[in-house]
């Protein structure tokens, strides 16, 4: 369920009829509803109600909006962070430091400076190697790092390739068989408090099975490493649950999800934590978008140029993904078009041969889904600007990050001296 919805006839964020927010803000621009994202982050948490205290650390990669991110600390959700730059959202959102869990197979030496600096709950550490400097880097700071080391499991999530985390031949975590051995090495070295593990098989999973297969092979390794002696009190089981993308799909829920979960970890008497990310924003944010122009060429179906373009929403170029598009005023018969963007490459085609609303020039359109992944991954391709986004709550809604002209990154390049 989510609070973009037709009333009389025109598209509304909660009671906010979207054109409002075109007429005011301009397009494209990023819409989010903050009692979509609290409804979101509800139903995540009651699906976990089995659970005795669940962590819930919300991936910022999928929204580091500040706004968005406030709207989730007031829910008591943590932060999975991958940069500094995730962490300092994090922090400036208010977000507890013993509830960010910091995960990535790149940290830096500076990051892990800043994630202890900072005193956040848990690295998650990628590799023997991450961990050997995470620790010398504690010790020197007479600090001690409280880890998990992440797992690869050997799972096919079933998922997009490019979005597929748990296979050997993926780069993340370390090989489940090589674990309980690189664990015992990194628990002795003094700048560590080994803790747990973690685990993150892949995004945007569709169904169950897979987790529970990764899920099933953590609890055997727990138990192993008990049997070695290590102490294990956490295990962090990532995000990955799966939103709709099209009308009428369905995909398991929070409360299958945490079902699962519960009957799962049953026994493994560690503090469980979460990082989910899409399933919280992806359905709490739309991408509004003004046509252009229809442009009618040999094809049967016309061109709908839209002002959004690839490098607002990345997905459809980057993974072939669908998001549902509508029209903000839709009005008489539903056609088949191609929906484009303007930017100069075949790449930047967000739908073919679509059947969806008619939609003419000067028309309001959203793609919808487009709260995880959206803003957070454009770029500036083509000297376009970063996108603005809006928040709406109720009847009010405000722009809680501005539009980044095209004329403010020139304004951060020069020609050299040398060169003139
Ligand atoms: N934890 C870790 C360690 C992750 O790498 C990710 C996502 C998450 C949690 C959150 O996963 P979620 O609950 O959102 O599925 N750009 C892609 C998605 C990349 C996901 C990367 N990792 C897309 O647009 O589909």
């Amino acid at each position: 369920m989510n609070h973009f919805q037709l009333r009389d006839g025109v598209l509304h964020c909660e009671d906010v009829p979207l054109p409002a927010i075109a007429a005011e803000v301009g397009t494209p621009v990023y819409v989010y509803s903050r009692a979509t994202l609290q409804r979101h982050a509800r139903v995540f948490r009651e699906g976990l109600s089995a659970l005795d205290d669940p962590q819930i650390h919300f991936a910022v990669k999928s929204n580091p909006n500040l706004a968005v991110l406030k709207v989730l600390q007031q829910e008591g959700y943590g932060a999975d962070v991958v940069s500094g730059g995730e962490l300092a959202r994090a922090l400036a959102a208010d977000m507890a430091p013993e509830k960010i869990v910091f995960s990535g197979v790149g940290k830096t030496d500076a990051e892990l400076m800043q994630g202890l600096d900072a005193d956040i709950g848990q690295f998650n550490l990628e590799s023997e190697e991450e961990g050997r400097e995470l620790a010398d880097i504690a010790a020197q700071n007479g600090k001690v790092a409280r880890c998990a080391l992440r797992v690869n499991p050997d799972v096919d999530a079933g998922t997009h390739e490019k979005i597929s985390t748990g296979k050997a031949e993926n780069k993340f975590g370390v090989p489940i068989n090589r674990a309980a051995e690189i664990y015992a090495m990194l628990a002795a070295l003094p700048g560590l408090d080994m803790r747990g593990i973690a685990v993150h098989i892949g995004s945007q999973l569709a169904n169950l099975e897979p987790l529970e297969t990764a899920f099933g092979k953590v609890g055997a390794l727990i138990a192993e490493l008990r049997g070695a002696g290590q102490s294990v009190t956490h295990a962090d089981l990532g995000g990955g649950l799966g939103v709709p993308y099209k009308a009428g799909e369905t995909l398991p829920s929070p409360a299958e999800y945490g079902a699962m979960v519960a009957r799962v970890t049953k026994g493994w008497n560690v503090a469980l934590a979460f990082e989910p990310g899409r399933v919280i924003a992806g359905n709490a944010g739309v991408l509004l978008t003004k046509v252009i122009r229809v442009k009618r060429s040999s094809n049967a179906s016309p061109f709908v140029v839209v002002d959004a373009a690839m490098n607002d929403l990345a997905r459809p170029a980057m993974y072939g993904a669908w998001h549902d598009i509508d029209a903000v005023e839709p009005k008489g018969p539903r056609s088949v078009s191609h929906i484009v963007g303007p930017i100069c490459e075949t790449g930047d085609t967000f739908a073919m041969n679509r059947e969806m609303d008619t939609l003419a020039s000067g028309d309001l359109a959203v793609f919808r889904t487009a709260g995880a992944y959206g803003a957070t991954m454009a770029s500036s391709y083509n000297s376009r600007g970063f996108v603005a986004e809006v928040l709406v709550d109720g009847d009010k809604f405000a722009v809680v990050a501005d539009r980044l002209l095209a004329g403010a990154i020139m304004d951060a390049e020069r020609i050299p001296d040398w060169l003139v």
